[in-house]
């Protein structure tokens, strides 16, 4: 079986994910996805790079240790990969210990070897890009990358011999011209830094302690990107015990990065491999960035970029369909809620919603739901199979060049083209023709296999509306040959349900946007407004998980229930909640909530309380119970 194996970048544990980020990932789940249906063996990698400055300063503001700051921020990484239905196969910490066992081996291989030497560094350093420049690189004296202002930095350092490399790099580019990817990118690569002159690279620092240490020389901790591109043969198990794929998957055929990073995915790593006598990667890919009008991502100016609110109000196929379709790969592209809600109107409520609603409709309403077989064909019949067959061969031409909004693009235009021949076949005026009940039979077989077809084109992009699609059809032939396979769709029933793309109403919908933002920015200025508290005041507060072993209203009070509660203790207690306008008794009992077990009893309509249970304002006159069920009663909360 033929391997592939893709990589996204990893990214930065030093904050959160916006939707710019999730455009690689996305990405390179769709590429991961297709070669699995095209019966590749993949490996698709992602991760988290852990190590540096930022990741202690923020950690130090947060009271926490860094190791605490990243498991916390990666949690929310691999939560949110979920959430995106991303199938990456591993994901990678900086801060693993096969990692961490593995870069040291390498940094003193490569010391041994005269790669690495110790020096001075002087230099122009970039804090929030964690990048050294040369005084040519920068632009109007600030920083290339993100334009804020350098500083001039000097510490001892070990350096990476990246100048010796300069010819070896041409000439490999020369001899793989498939290499860096899009063309234009190679160039620049050539003409902006090797041509001007490489400079060593600086690989090691003093001024924190973050990293990953040089064994030999305390003091100095790898930064940053020898720990960090070297995840991809770690990751495999070079230099480690943790796994053996190493043979069997380097080199990597695609490792997919933004285009700010190319620089050291196609210069520093190639050289640092080449130093270690490895193979280089087959292509490195270098995408554009996803901008918003006027502005970098991280400053969202009023648009919503957060993806989890996207997905929750859009749902994560919607997202990935945008964030593909929206912007040619190699190419930077606006990001804005109008054009996202435009995108979801017509191309997937209007074109395929339509179609799919239509045609299960259509089968419903003159076959009982009983998909047809193909009988009387009619005139525009050929024209429809011969433009699904020349729709696979396209997409996969596309998607062998990362094209990936050219294949939508051919996607849907042959989803307009099967949503055309319903108007060509008036199927509504031959079923009132009893004679023409075999065109009218295959017509609704066009439809329902053009649409097995579609969403067979489409699982790679958005995986569970093509499952949805094909679920709805009650398909069976779901593999990707078979979208090649004209009338592989047998006459089974469809299983209609809900529109998978209702309208958004656009105008109210950026209303209610920017309706959340107001709400979110006046959260955060009630919680900046609110005292802190040390740690020793909330350890005063003992909280215990409890079962509710009963419950029942308090006469005479419409808004109390009383529970009675085992605590894990012998004695059972009686907690008096406010909290009958939204559960009933029976709602609570055998589920176990957070009861704070040192508050002073207090007397509430003639029941005495013990303690208060916890419950939080999920939003106006909307009141939940924090629930804990699974834990055993009397467990410590903390
Ligand atoms: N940690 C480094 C990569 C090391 S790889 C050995 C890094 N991390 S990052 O978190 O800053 O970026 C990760 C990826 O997200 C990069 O490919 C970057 O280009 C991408 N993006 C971050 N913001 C983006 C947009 N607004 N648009 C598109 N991609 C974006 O760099």
């Amino acid at each position: 079986m033929e391997k592939f194996y893709i990589t996204t970048p990893i990214y930065y544990a030093s904050g959160k994910l916006h939707i710019g980020h999730s455009y690689s990932t996305v990405a390179a789940d769709t590429a991961a996805r297709y070669k699995r249906m095209r019966g590749y063996d993949v490996m698709f990698l992602t991760g988290s790079d852990e190590h540096g400055q930022k990741v202690e300063e923020k950690a130090r503001e947060a009271g926490v240790t860094p190791q605490q700051y990243v498991d916390d921020v990666v949690s929310g990484f691999k939560e949110l990969w979920q959430l995106l239905n991303i199938s990456y196969d591993r994901f990678i910490r900086t801060t693993d210990d096969y990692h961490v066992e593995s870069v040291k081996k390498i940094f003193k291989q490569l010391y041994d070897s005269g790669d690495i030497y110790k020096g001075r560094y002087e230099g122009l350093y970039c804090t929030p890009c964690e990048a050294f420049w040369s005084e040519t690189q920068l632009v109007d004296g600030k920083c290339p990358d993100c334009g804020r202002e350098v500083k001039k930095a000097t510490e001892e350092a070990y350096f990476f011999r990246l100048s010796a490399y300069a010819g070896r790099l041409l000439a490999y580019y020369d001899s793989h011209p498939e290499f860096i990817q899009p063309v234009a990118r190679k160039n620049e690569m050539v003409n902006n830094f090797i041509k001007p002159g490489l400079e060593d690279l600086c690989v090691s620092r003093t001024s924190f302690q973050w990293g990953i240490p040089v064994d030999f020389d305390p003091g100095h901790v790898v930064y940053v990107w020898v720990d960090a591109l070297t995840n991809y043969i770690t990751a495999l198990g070079y230099g480690n015990d943790r796994y053996g794929d190493y043979d069997k998957f380097w080199p990597a055929d695609i490792h997919m990065v933004g285009k700010e990073i190319v620089r050291f995915h196609t210069i520093v790593w190639p050289a640092m491999l080449m130093a270690l006598g490895l193979p280089l990667p087959k292509k490195v890919f270098g995408h554009g960035w996803l901008l918003l009008e006027g502005g970098k991502m991280s400053k969202s100016k009023g648009n919503v970029v957060d993806p989890h609110i996207l997905c929750s109000r859009y749902g994560v196929d919607a997202i990935r369909y945008f964030l593909l379709r929206e912007i040619p790969f190699g190419s930077d592209g606006v990001f804005s809620n109008e054009a996202l809600i435009h995108r979801i109107n017509a191309d997937l409520a209007n074109d395929l919603g339509n179609l799919l609603s239509r045609s299960t409709a259509m089968c419903d309403k003159y076959f009982g739901g009983e998909i047809p077989e193909q009988r009387a064909a009619t005139a525009f019949d050929g024209e429809l199979e011969t433009l699904a067959k020349e729709t696979k061969a396209a997409v996969e031409d596309h998607m062998e060049s990362l094209e990936f909004s050219s294949a939508l693009a051919k996607l849907w235009a042959f989803v307009s083209r099967t949503n055309k021949y319903i108007d060509e076949t008036t199927p509504w005026a031959l079923a009132k023709d009893e004679s023409r009940r075999g065109e009218l039979a295959s017509v609704i077989y066009h439809l329902c296999e053009s649409l097995r077809i579609i969403a067979v084109l489409l699982t790679p992009f958005m995986p569970s509306t093509g499952e949805a699609i094909l679920s709805q059809l009650s398909a069976d032939a779901r593999d990707w040959d078979s979208a090649g396979d004209w009338g592989r769709l047998s006459g089974k029933g469809i299983q209609k349900s809900e529109p998978l793309f209702p309208r958004i109403d656009e105008a109210e919908e950026l209303k209610a946007l920017e309706a959340l933002m107001g709400q979110r920015e006046e959260k955060k200025a009630e919680i900046e407004g609110i005292a802190q508290i040390g740690i020793d005041d909330f350890t005063k507060v003992e909280l215990r998980t409890a079962r509710v072993a009963a419950c029942e209203p308090v006469k005479k009070a419409k808004k109390l229930l009383k529970l009675t509660l085992d605590d894990g203790t012998a004695a059972p207690r009686t907690v008096v909640s406010g909290i009958a306008p939204w559960y009933r008794p029976e709602d609570l009992v055998d589920h176990t909530v957070i009861v704070v077990a040192n508050l002073k009893p207090a007397v509430l309509c003639g029941v005495e309380s013990n303690g208060m249970i916890l419950a939080a304002d999920n939003g106006e006159n909307d009141v939940r119970v924090i629930f804990a069920d699974g834990l055993n009663p009397g467990s410590k909360v903390r």
